[in-house]
């Protein structure tokens, strides 16, 4: 073959390829046509025709200055994949569904229902029982519902005593508004008061980014490690101290999920936060060596890495540290959420 011809067929291969990759991208980012079909399939629903499916959320903090209009007004998309036709459905068996699809179609299910503590059931409504439990005025504390003390240290590096009351991750604007006996469902208030995430996304990758996968495990169990480890330097509630504050909108708006790991993972080990205090609570970053003038020798047994290295051993496993990272979440607030 001369050279010319192999150029050709090169350039023909590389371009077939191409052709494939867009076809497969396609493909996927429009996966939620085929999750719908699944599930008009599966339960013969009807009325419903394939397409994106939208949620307007009835509570007025959906809507950003008064306008019920995209892109003020925060409509939700994932009801594109998860029960399409949740606007015509019973609430009650909306959120049977979602518990039994997700039992039956997500490959990983019986793992994650291990690590997020999954009941398979989903709560249908908010009401007054729910709020009472992870709304404003229930407290997540290190056993789960008793009064708590803590010790916080102040920016000045003054401990303090201090009463623990972390409001549950209900918003205040949805449970202060219920009247007596009045309840919301699931299709009124949309999934990402709860679980937060992408809610324009349309692929699984996206729409998942920073999702909380089980808002009241995450909370109560999230709790129980941060009271333990985090308070005494990032405050009773978020707020900070001898660490920055943990409920920053701007950095919670900012930050993913994957940065957060690494911060709890890595603390001053990781090249975010080298020569700060923050504790690295999985392991030593593969690339750290200690830096005399850039670490603080007090983090490394006083300058001597190797010894430190030797002895150090994880304090949080992979599971609690990604459970730490959805718990930081519940402090997004709704406006923030993208
Ligand atoms: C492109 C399709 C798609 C979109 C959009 C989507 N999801 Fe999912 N989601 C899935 C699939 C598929 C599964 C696994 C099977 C199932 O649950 O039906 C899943 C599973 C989940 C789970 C269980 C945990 C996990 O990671 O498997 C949660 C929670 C969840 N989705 C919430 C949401 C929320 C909230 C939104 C909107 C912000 C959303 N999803 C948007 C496809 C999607
Ligand atoms: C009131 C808060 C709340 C709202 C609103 C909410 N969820 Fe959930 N979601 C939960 C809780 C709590 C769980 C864990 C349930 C369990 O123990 O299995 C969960 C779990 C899930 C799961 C995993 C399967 C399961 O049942 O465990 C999926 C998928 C899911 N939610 C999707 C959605 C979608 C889609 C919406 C919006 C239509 C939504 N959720 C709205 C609280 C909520
Ligand atoms: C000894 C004090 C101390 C303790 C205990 C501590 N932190 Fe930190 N943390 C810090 C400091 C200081 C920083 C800022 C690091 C920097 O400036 O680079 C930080 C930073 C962080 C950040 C990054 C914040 C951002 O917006 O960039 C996260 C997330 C975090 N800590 C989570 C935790 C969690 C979760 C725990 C408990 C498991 C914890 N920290 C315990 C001192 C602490």
């Amino acid at each position: 073959m001369n050279k010319s011809k192999v150029l050709f067929l090169v350039l023909s291969v590389l371009f077939v390829g191409l052709i494939g990759y867009a076809a497969w991208q396609d493909n996927n980012a429009r996966s939620y046509i085929s999750i719908q079909q699944t599930y008009i399939n599966q339960y013969h629903a009807q009325g419903i025709t394939t397409g994106v499916q939208q949620l307007f959320p009835t509570f007025s903090e959906a809507s950003q200055g008064g306008s019920f209009a995209f892109p003020n007004y925060k409509t939700e998309r994932c009801i594109s994949c998860h029960v399409p036709d949740i606007a015509t459905i019973n609430p009650n068996t909306a959120a049977q569904r979602i518990s039994q699809d997700f039992f039956k179609y997500d490959p990983n299910a019986k793992q994650l229902q291990k690590q997020y503590n999954l009941t398979g059931h989903h709560p249908a409504y908010i009401n007054a029982q729910l709020c009472d439990t992870y709304g404003p005025s229930a407290y997540a504390t290190s056993d789960g519902f008793h009064s708590y003390l803590g010790t916080a240290t102040n920016s000045q590096g003054v401990a303090q005593l201090q009463a623990a009351n972390l409001p549950g991750f209900l918003p205040s604007f949805l449970c202060d508004s219920l009247k007596p006996g009045q309840q919301l469902s699931i299709g009124e208030v949309g999934c990402i008061v709860c679980h937060n995430g992408n809610r324009l996304a349309l692929t699984q990758s996206d729409a998942h980014q920073n999702l909380i996968i089980n808002p009241e495990y995450s909370w109560s169990a999230g709790a129980a490690i941060y009271y333990e480890y985090c308070i005494s330097c990032h405050g009773i509630q978020g707020g900070g101290g001898v660490g920055p504050p943990l409920n920053n909108q701007d950095r919670l708006g900012f930050y993913n999920e994957d940065y957060y790991y690494r911060c709890i993972e890595y603390g001053f080990t990781g090249f975010e936060h080298y020569g700060s205090v923050m504790p690295a609570w999985g392991s030593i970053a593969s690339d750290f060596t200690y830096t005399p003038g850039r670490d603080q020798a007090s983090m490394v047994d006083g300058g001597n890495f190797a010894a430190f290295k030797a002895h150090y051993t994880r304090k949080l496993s992979e599971q609690q540290i990604v459970l730490m990272t959805q718990f930081i979440r519940h402090w997004e607030n709704y406006q923030t959420l993208p």
